[in-house]
């Protein structure tokens, strides 16, 4: 349990202002989630509206769950992690503010460019030059206000969780500005400088590393937080986190051709990134087991704490999606899984599953001592809350993974004389049942979603007790 001693030295405003945003981007990003999963099914739901079409509204979804959602998540929990695990206030108020202002400024202009169809078509890296200079901005004076506040840590010891979040800072700013290098042909129109599978190479090199550094490290920092300090333990392993650390980013770095399986980049370039992507099942599952067995000899807390469940079947999705990325790199199974809806149903077994869970789970531990309030406003609202989103992703990814190999082995089919077996047509009206499935899961998660933010409308309106606690200690 987190608590916040009364008169606190730290600065507390902004991640305040981040957790808040961070329920009310997810529930928009989920809204168009399940708005584009309708959609696939009834394609009348476009309304004959151009930026109501799939394919503006489809870049909306990943843009606003994976850096309004995640983004705000990661960088609100960082931003409290480094203070009290460093015992230091933030080196900069006003600057801090202007990462939380200049981010929404970011995330309101990609709601408006990319339902308008402007776009560099680079998946994760849709928005246009403007834009993207914009998020250079912000994000340096982000990793100035995280090292900075760094700097003037009492303890010499650096806790882990910042090694994570400190990682995922330094390596989006390196990513984003690599893959944004593009020559500007109007104000909002741009031409990358990388072409070819040179260009494929880099966009998945980005890609990859956005999932890696971004939808991974990030919310490691985040798990080695909220983990040990709600469960009340220690983490069950200081040494294995730091081998887990190292292991991670090292290998990382190296796996993102496995998006490029046959196609135009050399073979042994689309080899090394199967290699490493077999080898990063081992630091992850590290990663995972170490958060795992932080409970060891506390398993009775599962029984009663709502939030603990959400951080623990977060850590289990994180163990099966990477379990599943390194079998989906090789390359025989690659070309069933590729392009069909097996990938989609990976995706959403990380993102959901372990991005959000963990998400969600941090939030209820953070927003009562953030906002003075011993606990949620209803506990039973969470237990409804938690119900609901497991429910919800498993309805997703078991309709995904059965509509992957379907499609899959049915592309593949071929009759003795060499022809299809199957036209496209067919597929995909084999798929149908499947998207009704992840319809019904995604509306699920996105009710749980609805619940979450009245719980927390009320929790901070709500007149309970302040908590008034001694200093905990700091990690
Ligand atoms: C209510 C919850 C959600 C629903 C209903 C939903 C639905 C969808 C749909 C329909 C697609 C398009 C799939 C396709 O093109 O075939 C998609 C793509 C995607 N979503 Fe979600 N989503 C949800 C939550 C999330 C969250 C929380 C994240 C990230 C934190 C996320 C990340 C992504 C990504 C990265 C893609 C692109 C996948 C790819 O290119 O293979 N989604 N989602
Ligand atoms: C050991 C870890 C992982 C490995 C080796 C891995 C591997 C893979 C592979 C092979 C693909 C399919 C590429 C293709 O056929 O085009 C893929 C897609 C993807 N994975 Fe993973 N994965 C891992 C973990 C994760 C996690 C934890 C998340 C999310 C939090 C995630 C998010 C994604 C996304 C968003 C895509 C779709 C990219 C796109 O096509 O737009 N992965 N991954």
């Amino acid at each position: 349990m987190i608590t916040l001693e009364a008169n606190s030295p730290y600065n507390y405003t902004v991640v305040r202002q981040f957790a808040i945003a961070t329920v009310l981007w997810g529930i928009v990003g989920m809204a168009v989630g399940v708005l584009i999963a309708a959609q696939l099914i009834f394609p009348a739901l476009n309304f004959d509206t151009p930026w109501l079409t799939y394919s503006h509204l489809r870049p909306l979804h990943t843009n606003a769950v994976i850096f309004a959602f995640g983004g705000c998540a990661l960088m609100g929990t960082s931003l409290f992690v480094v203070q009290r695990t460093c015992q230091a206030r933030l080196i900069s108020d006003g600057l801090a503010q202007f990462v939380f202002w200049g981010w929404q400024l970011v995330i309101v202009l990609a709601a408006v460019t990319l339902p308008m169809g402007l776009t560099t078509a680079h998946e994760y890296a849709e928005l246009e030059w403007p834009i993207d200079l914009l998020i250079a901005v912000v994000w340096v004076t982000y990793a100035y206000v995280f090292f900075g506040t760094i700097t003037k840590r009492k303890s010499p010891h650096i806790y882990v969780a910042n090694w994570f979040y400190g990682a995922f800072i330094i390596t989006t700013a390196v990513l984003h500005i690599v893959v944004s290098l593009e020559v500007p042909l109007s104000a909002w129109k741009s031409y990358s400088v990388f072409p070819g599978a040179i260009g494929a190479m880099v966009q998945w090199w980005y890609g990859h590393n956005a999932v890696g550094f971004f939808l991974t490290a990030g919310f490691l920092g985040m798990m080695y937080y909220f983990v040990p300090k709600q469960s009340e333990r220690p983490i069950y392993s200081y040494r294995l986190s730091v081998v887990h650390f190292w292991a991670l980013i090292g290998i990382y770095m190296w796996a993102g051709s496995h998006h490029l399986h046959y196609s135009a980049l050399p073979d042994w370039a689309q080899s090394v990134g199967m290699i490493f992507s077999l080898m990063l099942l081992a630091p992850s599952w590290a990663g995972m087991m170490n958060g795992i067995l932080t409970l060891s000899g506390a398993w009775d807390k599962l029984r009663t704490d709502p939030i603990l469940r959400f951080l623990i079947v977060a850590l289990s999705f994180y163990g099966m999606s990477t379990f599943e990325g390194p079998m989906m790199s090789i390359k025989t199974v690659n070309a069933l899984s590729h392009d069909t809806d097996w990938t989609v149903g990976h995706v959403h077994s990380g993102a959901l599953g372990w991005v959000a869970m963990l998400t969600i789970g941090a939030m209820y531990a953070l927003i009562p001592p953030l906002f003075g309030k011993i606990k949620m406003y209803s506990t039973k609202m969470i237990y409804w809350h938690f119900w609901l989103s497991t429910i919800g992703v498993v309805f997703y990814i078991v309709s995904m993974w059965i509509a992957g190999v379907t499609q899959g082995l049915m592309w593949r089919a071929v009759n003795p004389d060499g022809t299809l077996t199957y036209s496209f047509v067919e597929s995909l009206k084999a798929t149908y049942p499947y998207y009704g499935g992840r319809l019904i899961g995604g509306a699920m998660f996105l009710t749980g979603m609805l619940l979450m933010a009245w719980n927390v409308y009320k929790t901070v309106s709500s007149d309970n007790d302040k908590v008034v606690a001694p200093v905990p200690q700091a990690a």
